[in-house]
């Protein structure tokens, strides 16, 4: 038996209605909605070779082998993907998975939603499967919530789904990247690991934030303010959602028991800097995942402007500009992940 081998690669997202929280554990099916911004500059490129030679995974992250957590996650993966698509056949054949990001990796930089969607995709076409960017969001969500959304491009929501088999539980398209032109600005405050997962985050608010249910009972209508905004591309209305969204994920999640805190004292200066730039007229707001970055969502045209005034910031070590990007693809069989 020969190799089995497809190359996929994915962009990070950068979600504007955030996914925080799960209604069911085992199938990753979230408790809301959530709608983001698929982004140009930062990509996984992953490879998977099914083997017959080998005994076990093989795996690789960034040069480097991967192990406990991170090997485990992507092995369970490679499980599902053959259940799903080869449900009748034996043990499956073991891998070879070689993945890189251009991109600080578990740094609140949304590594895991382009690392799933690039293996979601290589994966099932390194399996002899052909499946449809649906099916292949459904399967990313199963890996990590956020990397259903990475399937596509440009501007994508996500559905919370009502089914229990989590089968309505996929993202879809809103726009095309060209839609609106928008950047997204990725101040890096600190590029080291972060301390709590956001699988973690969301776990601990979910069982221990007493502001967990006003989080999931304002979300559906957190997503209609931002489709319509977005639909009119009216800036300050999408600001004002934007905002009120982050603010709520992380004030839902410093009220967990122990409290989670994702933010040092740059992340707070650069949302008190995009503030003052906003309120001087300037079209930019900010948003923070589960980590300490700052992401300041801007028209093309405040780029400059907004890019100086983050790197003039104290403890701001590195900023990144995207534009919004392409759905995840194939790349012809042969090329590397790092190129
Ligand atoms: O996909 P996960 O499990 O890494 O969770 C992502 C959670 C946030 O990034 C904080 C929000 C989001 O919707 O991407």
């Amino acid at each position: 038996m020969s190799t089995s081998t497809a190359t996929a690669v994915a962009h990070a997202n950068i979600a504007l209605i955030k996914y925080w929280g799960k209604r069911n554990t085992a199938l990753n099916l979230p408790a809301t909605g959530s709608l983001s911004l698929t982004l140009d500059a930062l990509t996984t490129t992953t490879r998977v070779a099914f083997d017959p030679a080998l005994s076990a995974d093989d795996i690789r992250l960034n040069d480097q082998a991967a192990d406990g957590r991170a090997a485990q996650r992507i092995s369970g993966f490679l499980d599902l993907l053959h259940s799903h698509f080869q449900p009748d056949a034996a043990p499956r054949t073991r891998a070879q998975v070689i993945s890189h990001n251009n991109f600080p990796t578990a740094a609140g930089l949304a590594s895991s939603a382009s690392g799933f969607a690039a293996l979601a995709l290589a994966g099932s076409h390194a399996l002899g499967a052909n499946a449809d960017e649906a099916q292949l969001s459904m399967l990313a969500r199963r890996g990590s919530g956020s990397a259903a959304r990475s399937i596509f491009g440009g501007i994508v929501e996500m559905a919370h789904g009502e089914r229990d088999d989590g089968l309505d539980c996929i993202a879809h398209p809103l726009h095309a990247p060209d839609f609106w032109d928008l950047r997204v600005l990725i101040a890096i405050t600190d590029a080291g690991v972060k301390k709590v997962s956001s699988t973690d985050g969301m776990q601990l608010t979910t069982d221990t934030s007493p502001f967990y249910p006003a989080w999931v009972s304002g979300a559906e209508a957190d997503l209609a303010a931002a489709r319509q905004a977005i639909a009119a591309r009216d800036f300050d209305a999408l600001a004002a959602v934007t905002e009120f969204s982050t603010l709520k994920m992380h004030a839902s999640a410093l009220a967990a028991r122990p409290g989670v805190i994702y933010w040092n004292a740059a992340t707070l200066a650069a949302m008190h800097a995009i503030r003052e730039c906003r309120a001087a007229g300037t079209p930019v707001c900010f948003t923070m995942d589960a980590g300490p970055q700052v992401k300041a969502v801007c028209t093309a045209a405040a780029v400059d402007e907004v890019a100086g005034m983050l790197r003039a910031l104290p403890g701001v070590v590195d900023v990144i500009v995207s534009g919004l990007g392409a759905a995840a693809r194939l790349r012809p069989a042969g090329d590397s992940p790092a190129g």
